[in-house]
């Protein structure tokens, strides 16, 4: 519907592509009538053919009623499709059961990754911890963190199932942005804000679909966060649920250490 957008790959990817439709829709139609009537009043009511002003001015009152249509048309785009869909995005998040939990801690100018490994805990992470070949501040003494799975611009997951990110961020306000995932979110120091999704195609298959043999869903910040925040960029693999299971499993061996 709109043309333009990154290639939608997530399950509520058209619900928010129809809003933004409507909305550059009812944009387009405000512009064309206001334009129009602007038009309209410069040639009624030029001076040459009203070389006196009416001091009475405009007596009817349909201006009124026009603006009242469009406050009426405005609410209930906002009430009727964008909260609706804004609550469906905000709070009924997806159970940890059925949901790949991930955490994603942003940073000048890197995403980290934090799976919880088999046992699906996270380890205690701590800030005193945090060093260059540790970003996170995992602690490798807990025992939920003995399988727990790290990763710095590549965020991993599985196809056709409900990803829960958990985002935080270590020092400034970043965003989180998926754009085929039409995912949108800013991570903000010392806050949790959750944010889901269901990918649906796969990186394998989006190549094939778009022709493209080296395709990749990028992670891309958007809220400009310092010098380095152009080269804040990661990777969104979408794997299918048995190559996610073997990712994991690899990448939590101990000696993948
Ligand atoms: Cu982080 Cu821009």
């Amino acid at each position: 519907m709109m043309p333009g957008l990154p290639p939608a790959a997530s399950a509520h990817a058209p619900d928010i592509d129809f809003v933004l439709g409507l909305e550059h829709v009812g944009m387009l139609v405000l512009f064309l009538a206001f334009f129009g009537y602007f038009a309209y009043v410069l040639a009624r009511f030029r001076q040459s053919a009203h070389p006196t002003a009416s001091y009475a001015g405009m007596t009817s009152r349909w201006s009124m009623y026009v603006v009242l249509a469009i406050i009426l048309a405005e609410g209930t785009l906002l009430v009727a499709f964008e909260m609706p869909e804004w609550r469906a995005r905000i709070n009924d998040l997806p159970s940890s059961q059925e949901a790949t939990v991930i955490r994603v801690v942003a940073e000048q100018y890197a995403w980290n990754v934090h799976y919880p490994g088999p046992d699906g805990l996270f380890g205690r992470t701590d800030i005193n911890l945090v060093a260059s070949d540790n970003p996170l501040g995992l602690d490798r003494r807990d025992p939920s963190a003995a399988d727990d799975v790290t990763a710095v611009n590549q965020l991993t997951v599985p196809v056709n199932r409900p990803v829960l990110i958990h985002l935080t961020s270590k020092d400034v306000i970043h965003s989180f942005t998926l754009y085929e995932m039409r995912v949108k979110q800013d991570a903000i120091p010392g806050t949790d804000s959750p944010v889901w999704f269901i990918p649906t195609v796969t990186t394998s298959d989006m190549r094939i679909r778009l022709g493209k043999p080296d395709f990749e869903y990028e992670i891309a910040c958007s809220q400009l966060c310092g010098l380095g925040h152009y080269r804040m960029r990661g990777f969104l693999n979408v794997k299918t649920d048995a190559e996610f299971r073997a990712f994991l499993a690899q990448e939590s061996r101990p000696t993948a250490r």
